[in-house]
């Protein structure tokens, strides 16, 4: 098994918009950037709040430049790396591969291999 696991298709999810996906019990928040698409665990390492709630995440900063705000204490990470960025969070989120396979949107990790 690849451990590619189809979570949206292309359309589905438009540039600056993102998702939570579940992928073997791990909430995925799917980020749709003007350079792609990428992925990050969706829990702040601060405490562990949500970073894509019904649907929206908070994006700031210049294209090539965002950051991934948390909605409960402002954190900052990048969408990118999941670099912590900011306080109150120290730690680092996951990252996931991603991909895009015939307009379908798959994400990886060797856990699910
Ligand atoms: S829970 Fe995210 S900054 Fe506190």
């Amino acid at each position: 098994m690849s451990g590619w696991v189809t979570v949206a298709r292309e359309e589905e999810v438009p540039v600056g918009g993102c998702r939570l996906v579940e992928v073997e019990g791990t909430e995925v928040a799917l980020l749709h950037l003007p350079d792609g698409w990428h992925a990050v665990e969706n829990l702040c390492t601060h405490d562990y709040a949500e970073l894509v709630t019904d649907g929206h995440c908070r994006l700031e900063g210049a294209p090539g430049r965002e950051a991934l705000v948390c909605p409960r204490h402002g954190a900052r990470f990048c969408p990118r790396t999941g670099r912590a960025l900011t306080p109150p969070a120290y730690e680092d989120l996951a990252v996931f591969e991603v991909r895009v396979v015939e307009g379908q949107v798959q994400v990886r990790d060797p856990r699910w291999s």
